[in-house]
């Protein structure tokens, strides 16, 4: 049993995380639980930590986590931000998976890789706040990505020489309101936004799935991830999601990487990688698969995938405002404060009055990020 994979997850009462508690009681012969944190969720929790048997566990919430040691004193419960981060460091671990959502995710980000530990990475938003700090932390094959596409980038990259890739192609499901009008997106509501056509995710990604800013996170990603200059990174809309990313080479070849859009496969991959255990999941059966399309992103319609590469090009501390701001407008959308248009609105005026500067550190990282959603907030409520 010693050989078993020592594995934190943050995040475990998520969407990715309630998918990797999945995978690890399906994989109990492989995968060791060892640690557990959430945000509020504590019952989840509890519920979690007795199935799998992990002994620690962490909540941000300072409330919630005196709830959980009233109800479970066998527990060690911890609680607030930094013990989220001390959970990512323990010396006791061999991969954590970080599947917390948002910028809160980069101190365990930075304290996962700083650790030594493999880091599983769901919290695309370290990545793109952080980027190049983040990936100096990383040693080769210390930092794996969870996002399908990224997965499927790297495992497409496998075996290849870098110096041969020519672009990158992400596919991009489109969302639910492919195909509409801005006059259309002006009315929709947050239950529309939520009601995703072929992915399951959290209330927060499955918004930013709707507006393309998700795809454009992602495209940071990919740039910091994979070393490629935005302009071979290109996104393709591909409303079947069946094929989760491709790499083009400099002969022409393309390798794409198919499979169920499920995520307890790229989820299990990052820990059972380089080598593949078998899953719960239904594979693809290409005999009743019937089509798959493919088509450009209509950029005059989704202006948050402009933004989005645009911050990328510009770089620095400007992913970090946008991203801050993205989140905020995401929020007062769910929340009915805002109109769907209203989140690129405040998005762009943000990062027009953003000082950029070149990234130096996670404080200034934090810093930007904590102006961003002032300034986000400010600009929510100007109507302009
Ligand atoms: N869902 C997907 O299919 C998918 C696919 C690719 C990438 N990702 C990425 O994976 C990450 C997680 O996404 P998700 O959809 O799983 O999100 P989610 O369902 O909203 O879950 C977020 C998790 O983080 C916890 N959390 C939230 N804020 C926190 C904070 N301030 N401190 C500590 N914990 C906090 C939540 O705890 P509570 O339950 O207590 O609130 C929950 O466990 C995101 O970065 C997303 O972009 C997701």
């Amino acid at each position: 049993m010693s050989e078993r994979l020592r594995v934190t997850i943050l995040g475990s009462t998520g969407s990715i995380g309630r998918q990797a508690v999945e995978i690890a009681a399906f994989n109990s012969d492989r995968i060791e639980v060892v640690a557990l944190a959430a945000n509020s969720s504590f019952e989840l929790l509890a519920e979690q930590a007795r199935e799998l048997g992990a002994g620690h566990v962490a909540l941000a919430d300072e409330a919630a986590a005196r709830l959980l040691r009233e109800a479970r004193p066998d527990l060690s419960v911890d609680a607030g931000d930094a013990a989220i981060v001390e959970l990512a460091e323990r010396d006791d671990v061999d991969v954590v998976l970080n599947a917390l959502v948002g910028s809160a995710g980069l101190r365990a980000t930075v304290a996962a890789l700083r650790s030594g530990h493999t880091l599983a990475l769901a919290n695309k938003e370290s990545l793109v706040i952080g980027g190049p700090l983040v990936t100096a932390l990383a040693e080769p094959n210390q930092l794996i990505p969870v996002d399908s596409d990224h997965s499927a980038i790297a495992q497409c990259l496998s075996g290849e020489d870098d110096r041969d890739v020519s672009r990158i192609w992400l596919t991009a499901s489109g969302g639910p309101f492919r195909g509409m009008t801005r006059e259309q997106l002006a009315t929709v509501t947050p239950s529309q936004a939520l009601s995703h056509p072929t992915w399951t995710m959290g209330p927060k990604i499955t918004v930013d799935s709707a507006t393309l800013m998700n795809k454009g996170l992602e495209v940071i990603e990919a740039h910091h991830l994979f070393g490629v200059p935005y302009p071979d990174i290109r996104v393709v809309i591909h409303p079947q999601s069946c094929v989760h990313s491709m790499v083009e080479f400099a002969d022409g070849s393309v390798k794409a990487h198919l499979g169920a859009t499920d995520m307890r496969i790229p989820i299990q991959y990052a820990f059972s990688s380089p080598r593949r255990w078998p899953s719960p999941v239904e594979p693809v059966d290409f005999q009743t698969l019937g089509r798959l399309d493919f088509g450009a992103p209509d950029l005059d319609v989704f202006r948050c995938l402009v933004l989005a590469f645009e911050a990328g090009h510009i770089g620095g501390t400007m992913p970090a405002a946008m991203n801050a701001a993205n989140e905020v407008a995401v929020a007062a959308f769910l929340e009915g404060a805002c109109g769907f248009l209203d989140i690129e609105r405040v998005i762009d005026s943000v990062m027009r009055e953003h000082e950029v500067e070149p990234l130096s550190s996670i404080d200034q990282v934090e810093s930007v990020d904590a102006w961003a959603r002032a300034c986000a907030h400010k600009h929510l409520h100007t109507q302009e």
